[in-house]
């Protein structure tokens, strides 16, 4: 599997120094509230995992399934609710953890779909940003990384399902998906 990257781009340690610094901020900035934290599976896992025991605040832990790429290495403009949350978040602060924000796409369908259901306020924090992806006007509101236009797995990330269980973000060697 190892065999399969071109190029680590951030390692286990880029990580946690993210996890620190993004935990640290969101403790602050929602100190004495009680948030919930939406999680987007699949590829938010691990992020969420490392990013949330950095923070120290009382949280409502949620999960969502939401699927674009439908396993592939393009975004697709179709967005499939896979697995909703079953709480209420009707004048709740909410705090959406992605993996990467690439064309804005789930990101402007999940803020709608919240929004369309009360929530007070909503927020994103992602460990990836690749701004030259977007396709429509959306930005996260913590960033761990920005992240160049190439196609990338790992640390929850995958291709075909595969590589989430790498402990790296790193780029995916363009021969394993063009034969
Ligand atoms: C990926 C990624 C984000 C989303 C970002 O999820 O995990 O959720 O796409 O892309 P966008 O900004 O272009 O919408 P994916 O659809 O691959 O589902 P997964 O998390 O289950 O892999
Ligand atoms: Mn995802
Ligand atoms: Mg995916």
């Amino acid at each position: 599997m190892n065999n399969d990257i071109q190029e680590v781009l951030f390692d286990q340690a880029n990580i946690h120094d993210a996890a620190v610094r993004l935990g640290q901020q969101i403790t602050q900035d929602y100190a004495g509230e009680k948030p919930v934290v939406l999680s987007v599976l699949k590829g938010a896992y691990l992020w969420t995992a490392d990013l949330l025991r950095e923070v120290d605040l009382y949280i409502d832990l949620e999960f969502i399934n939401v699927s674009s790429y439908h396993g592939g290495v393009k975004s697709t403009d179709e967005i499939t609710l896979v697995t909703d949350i079953r709480s209420d978040i009707m004048g709740r602060q909410v705090i959406i953890l992605e993996d990467i924000v690439d064309t804005g796409q789930s990101l402007l369908f999940m803020k709608a779909l919240l929004a369309k259901r009360g929530a007070a306020s909503i927020k994103v924090a992602t460990l990836l940003d690749k701004k030259a992806g977007r396709k429509v006007d959306i930005e996260a509101d913590y960033v761990g990384f920005n992240v160049r236009n190439e196609f990338v797995v790992g640390y929850g990330l995958d291709y075909k399902e595969l590589y989430r269980n790498l402990p790296y973000v790193g780029i995916l060697k363009k021969e394993v998906y063009t034969k």
